[in-house]
């Protein structure tokens, strides 16, 4: 039975995760600090369980400075319930929006002022997506899914890169190229948000920084984007100006912690602009539904319903660890050694371009999940490369089955011994092909 410093594991989620976290975890779940009860096993509403969402918040607000006028919330539903939850909520805001504008020009004459917001939803929402790879894709198709019973173009995909790359993902064309709703608050056509993913899981594709024309310091008061982003697959690899945005998600289970809990972290200004629910029922939407409801997840801190404290608490450890292990240098230290460690692959990969093609082009590689052939694709060679790989305990390196090819996870635990491991392989593999 191999142990784990014998296996060097390069998923892309779940992922590995820091041993002593876990070794910890094995104990708290059995016997949590001595109280002869396991974290799985108390209530999400005593002290310990408040003290556990406490100090998780107060690490992750640590790690990313997070400022004040931001809530976290602890949500269900992965990625995936996500990509619900922000037309739900983010639907809301822009017809609550709408919904005050019209009280204010029309007074408080209700009738008016449903007929009003009525025509402007039709007329007037975009929900904006830029579509770099799957995530994102699944994303704008869960959003058009939602609103087809009030419209079929509400969802302007305002970049689909496939379209620059042959049809298939691996790009990011430039930013002037993209075609954003007008953004001016209040009147005429005008986006709710606009949706991008950070990092790009199966793709292997990374926005290199926040991009330009979403950036609010650019931007006239008027023009400032909402913007989301899903940071599922690179949450703690590197810096954030969390004030950039005004929401971003992701599941844990990849460079957080184990499955069963979502990040949200939310401006609070969008948690106290969600219309009254007989509104949006009269408008024929949706209100968001409990547990997707970002305002009564807050409300409740985050204790709506039963909440896995012992995911959280894994969570709170892997932030107190990435603390520890930094210092100071918090998440700076971390994205240099991301960096680091995606450059010994990329460039052993990029020395032997005529065994290893990486997929994505050179500007968006990720540092996260990187993507790439074994001898053009070759089936066969390939597979020997899995094989070879797995007779020295490297495993978890196959791509996504709908793209195939190799993958290799970069997540924050995954330790420089094992992608040194890693790079002996790859350097002995090309020798020989
Ligand atoms: C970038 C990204 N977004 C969303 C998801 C979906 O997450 P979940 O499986 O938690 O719903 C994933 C899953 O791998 C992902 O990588």
């Amino acid at each position: 039975m191999p142990s784990r410093e014998e296996v060097a594991y390069f998923g892309a989620g779940p992922a590995p995760l820091p041993t002593p976290v876990l070794e910890q975890g094995a104990k708290a779940f059995l016997n949590y600090e001595n109280t002869g009860l396991g974290l799985a096993e108390i209530s999400h509403r005593s002290p310990t369980a408040n003290k556990i969402l406490a100090d998780t918040r107060a690490g992750l607000t640590t790690l990313l400075d997070i400022p004040s006028n931001y809530d976290i919330l602890f949500m269900h539903g992965g990625g995936s319930g996500e990509f619900s939850a922000v037309v739900f909520n983010m639907v809301a805001v822009w017809v609550e929006n709408r919904r005050r504008r019209a009280e204010s020009e029309l007074n408080g004459d209700s009738d008016k002022i449903l007929e009003r917001v009525r025509q402007e939803v039709r007329r007037d929402l975009r929900l904006d997506y830029l579509v770099t790879g799957s995530w994102s894709l699944k994303a704008s198709q869960e959003a058009a899914s939602l609103l087809e019973p009030i419209g079929k173009d509400l969802v302007n995909i305002a970049l689909d890169a496939r379209k620059d790359n042959g049809g298939k993902f691996g790009s990011i064309p430039p930013e002037e190229n993209w075609k954003l709703s007008p953004r001016q608050r209040g009147q005429g056509i005008e986006s709710a948000f606009v949706y991008y993913c950070d990092n790009e899981t199966v793709d292997g594709v990374e926005f290199p920084s926040f991009p330009k024309s979403l950036d609010p310091g650019l931007q006239d008061e008027l023009e400032k984007p909402l913007v989301v982003a899903d940071m599922s697959s690179n949450f703690l690899s590197r810096r954030v100006d969390v004030s950039k945005y005004a929401v971003i998600f992701g599941g844990a289970q990849k460079n957080i912690g184990i499955t069963d809990v979502t990040l949200v972290i939310v401006r609070k200004d969008i948690l106290s602009t969600i219309p009254p629910p007989s509104f949006l029922h009269a408008l024929g939407i949706w209100s968001p539904p409990a547990i997707l409801n970002w305002a009564v997840v807050a409300k409740n801190n985050s204790l709506y319903n039963t909440m896995p404290i012992f995911s959280i608490w894994i969570a709170g450890q892997v932030m107190k660890s990435l603390l520890a292990f930094h210092g100071d240098s918090k998440l700076a230290g971390q994205e240099e050694l991301s960096n680091a460690k995606a450059k010994i692959i990329y460039d052993i990969l990029d020395a032997n371009s005529s065994t290893y093609q990486v997929v994505p082009h050179t500007s968006v590689r990720s540092r996260m999940n990187i993507c790439f052939r074994v001898c053009k694709g070759d089936a066969a060679i390939e597979k020997e490369f899995l094989d070879g790989a797995e007779s020295r305990m490297l495993q978890g390196l196959k791509g996504h089955r709908s793209v195939g090819g190799i993958r290799i996870s970069n997540y924050n635990a995954v330790s420089m011994t094992n992608v040194e491991k890693l790079a002996e392989y790859l350097k002995d593999f090309a020798k020989k092909h």
